[in-house]
Order: C-alpha cells, then sequence, then structure tokens
C-alpha cells in the first residue's frame, strides 16, 4: 500500500492512501434488536463504494451522542449505540427504530468499567468480526453547579465561549477533587482504555478505520494559561501517553493543594479543559501511530445539553454535524486534526 502523506496547516495529514476495496461481511449471529432480529445495513462511503459499515458510538442515550447515532445510521452504517445505563440506552434505541431506523444495536458500556469495556469488545468481535468507526462520545463536566443560581445569572454565549465568566461563575460551578476524577477517567482514560480495547478491530476496517474523539474548545492550547504546559502539549515530537498521565497527575496534585492558578491550569472547569487538551494529544500521537486510519478530534460546538446545563443555543442536529463528518470521512481525508465543528482549525 502506497502511503501519499502531504503535511497539512496545524500538523495533521491527508492520508491518499486507503483505496475503497470491496468487502461484504455479514454479521456472524443475529444482533439483539427485538423489533428487527436481523441486520444487514449497506453504508456507501464517498460515490463509489458500497460496504457494510459497522460503528461504535459511547455515552449515546442521549445528548449529541444520541444524535450523532441517528445521523450516522441514516447513512446506512450499523451502529453499536452504548449507554452506561441498560434502560437510558434501550429507551433510545426503541426511538431509533421507531423512527425506521433498525440498523441500530444497543449495548451496554461504562467507559469507567474495564469490565464493560471488555465485554463491548467480545460483542462487536462475535457479531461483525471487526469495527470502521468508534466515535468516543461520553463525556463528564468535572464539576458541581448550582443550577439555579447559574440559571439567574443568565450569561450570554459570548460571555461563556470568551472566557469572561470564569470569576462570575466559581461561586457556582465547584470542582472538587472526586469529580475532577471522575472527569478525567471519563473524558481521557476511557477513551484511552476503550480505544486501546478496540484497535483490533479497528484494524480490521478494510478501508481503514475512523477514530472520533468529541473534544471541546476548553481543550484549544491557547486557553491554557501556563507556557511549559501549553508547551508541553503542544509538542507533538514529545507526546505520549506517560508524558499526558504525568501531567494529569500533577493536575490532580494542584487540585488537591489548591495551586491550580500557579500551575498554569485553566480556571473555568479546569479538570474538564485538561482532560480534553490531554484528549485532543492523545489523539494526535495516535494519528501518528495508525496512518492507515483516520484519527480526529472535533469540537462539536456550544449545544445545546446537559453537559452544559442548557446554557448552549445550538441544537443536537448541528451540534452531531461534527462528529459525524469526521466518522463518515472519505478515504485520504485528514487525520490528526482538530475541527471546530465541521473545519479544520488549530490545535
Ligand atoms: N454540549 C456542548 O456544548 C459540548 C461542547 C463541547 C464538547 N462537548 C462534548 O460532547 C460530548 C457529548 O456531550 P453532550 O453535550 O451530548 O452532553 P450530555 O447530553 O450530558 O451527554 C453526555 C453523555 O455521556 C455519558 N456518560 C457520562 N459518563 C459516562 C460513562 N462513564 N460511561 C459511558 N457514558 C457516560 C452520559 O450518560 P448518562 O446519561 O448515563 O449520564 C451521556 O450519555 C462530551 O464529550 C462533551 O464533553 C459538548
Amino acid at each position: 500500500m502506497i502511503l501519499l502523506r502531504i503535511l497539512f496547516p496545524g500538523s495533521c495529514y491527508f492520508n491518499a492512501a486507503c483505496l475503497p476495496q470491496q468487502v461484504h461481511l455479514t454479521p456472524r449471529k443475529q444482533i439483539i434488536s427485538r423489533n428487527h432480529p436481523k441486520i444487514t445495513a449497506m453504508a456507501t462511503n464517498g460515490d463509489h463504494s458500497r460496504v457494510e459499515k459497522y460503528a461504535v458510538v459511547t455515552g449515546a442515550n442521549k445528548g449529541i451522542g444520541l444524535e450523532t447515532v441517528r445521523q450516522i445510521a441514516s447513512k446506512g452504517v450499523t451502529v453499536v449505540l452504548t449507554a452506561r445505563d441498560e434502560k437510558r440506552g434501550t429507551d433510545a434505541t426503541c426511538m431509533l427504530h421507531n423512527m425506521g431506523l433498525t440498523n441500530v444495536v444497543f449495548h451496554q458500556l461504562d467507559v469507567l468499567d474495564p469490565v464493560s469495556i471488555e465485554s463491548l469488545a467480545k460483542f462487536i468481535k462475535d457479531r461483525f468480526g471487526r469495527l470502521d468507526i468508534l466515535v468516543n462520545n461520553a463525556g463528564a463536566s468535572g464539576v458541581v453547579v448550582d443550577e439555579e443560581r447559574l440559571r439567574a445569572m443568565n450569561i450570554d454565549p459570548e460571555t461563556w465561549l470568551s472566557g469572561k465568566a470564569t470569576n462570575m461563575v466559581q461561586q457556582v460551578i465547584k470542582t472538587s477533587y472526586e469529580t475532577a476524577v471522575e472527569c478525567l477517567n471519563t473524558n481521557f482514560y476511557g477513551v484511552q482504555r476503550l480505544t486501546e480495547a478496540l484497535l483490533p478491530l479497528l484494524q480490521l476496517s478494510p478501508s481503514g478505520a475512523r477514530i472520533v474523539n468529541v473534544s471541546s474548545l476548553r481543550g484549544e492550547l491557547w486557553r491554557i494559561r501556563g507556557d511549559d504546559l501549553r508547551n508541553e502539549l503542544g509538542d507533538l515530537e514529545t507526546l505520549n501517553e506517560e508524558k499526558l498521565d504525568s501531567i494529569l497527575k500533577r493536575f490532580l496534585k494542584d487540585l488537591k493543594e489548591n495551586t491550580l492558578e500557579a500551575g498554569g491550569w485553566s480556571l473555568m472547569l479546569p479538570a474538564y479543559s485538561i482532560s480534553k487538551a490531554t484528549l485532543n494529544a492523545y489523539t494526535r500521537f495516535l494519528a501518528k501511530r495508525h496512518p492507515n486510519m483516520l484519527i480526529n478530534c472535533v469540537h462539536p460546538g456550544y449545544v445545546n445539553t446537559d453537559i452544559n446545563w442548557h446554557t448552549g443555543p445550538m441544537p443536537v442536529e448541528e451540534g452531531a454535524r461534527g462528529p459525524v463528518k469526521c466518522a463518515l470521512l472519505p478515504d485520504g481525508g485528514p487525520t490528526g486534526c482538530y475541527f471546530d465543528q465541521t473545519e479544520v482549525a488549530s490545535f
């Protein structure tokens, strides 16, 4: 396979190597679906290759994840809708079945639970034999919020996004050590653990798998206050798992000792911000390591969902467009990139 890489501004790559191949794999067993026991979805990739495709979306019982499943399944991809809560997940799956999307199946997944991750990997291996698309969408805010007081402040989206709200919200949005740990475990370590578990199946995708890490503008490098920290996270040559792990341990130590400001960490949603900054860094070196795949991270927009206490103005239909675009990139598309919604942007 000839690999043509053209360096893209912002150090991401266009991978022109993975020529479409004709494959036709039939699921080995019937899919768990009360209403529609057999799923044989066909997906079109680009305009000429017709291959069955299998996708997993995490945290998909609501919000951007649910809408991402809907949009990807509407293109004919067989999607495993995952959720940590069985009832919430099956309810969401039933809703999509009722919309005619019979190519959606449910499997439980708590990204904090290694047993649950292993169970999902086994399910995909047994049913499909491979995986083509992984959307790491599940996320936690890392804070405890007094929603009533926050709503009363009536902060407009522009103020939120510019960072000007940082001081205003300190009294109503609190980061505890426990919520921070949960946030890092969900948004960074959970993604890492799930991706590693599914990589052997993703490697079997005939035209190169797509991995989408749903990130946030809170993780953009320019928002990091400390120069050293920003440089560390932006240095693609030296980034690796150990380095990211040591950065996150340093963050937790500073949080515990109440020295976040001196440490150069973001003061707006500190745990969430560093979890997404490290997720972006992870995306970059993962893409470098797997040049046959298209691996990107994406800020979906400021979307009206539970995670931001419905302060975001954008409907989920619009918010899912970026993740869906990255999930369905044509062969030779960008990899190792950060997307601001549907456009490649600077890390
Ligand atoms: N909304 C925005 O403006 C915005 C902006 C930037 C980035 N994002 C990112 O977009 C992604 C989706 O968030 P959203 O806005 O759609 O928020 P949301 O509606 O609150 O959805 C978050 C999802 O993550 C799931 N989740 C949390 N912890 C999990 C775990 N341990 N295992 C499995 N699933 C878990 C939640 O499940 P439960 O229902 O069981 O809690 C829920 O399904 C997140 O990564 C978020 O950081 C959102």
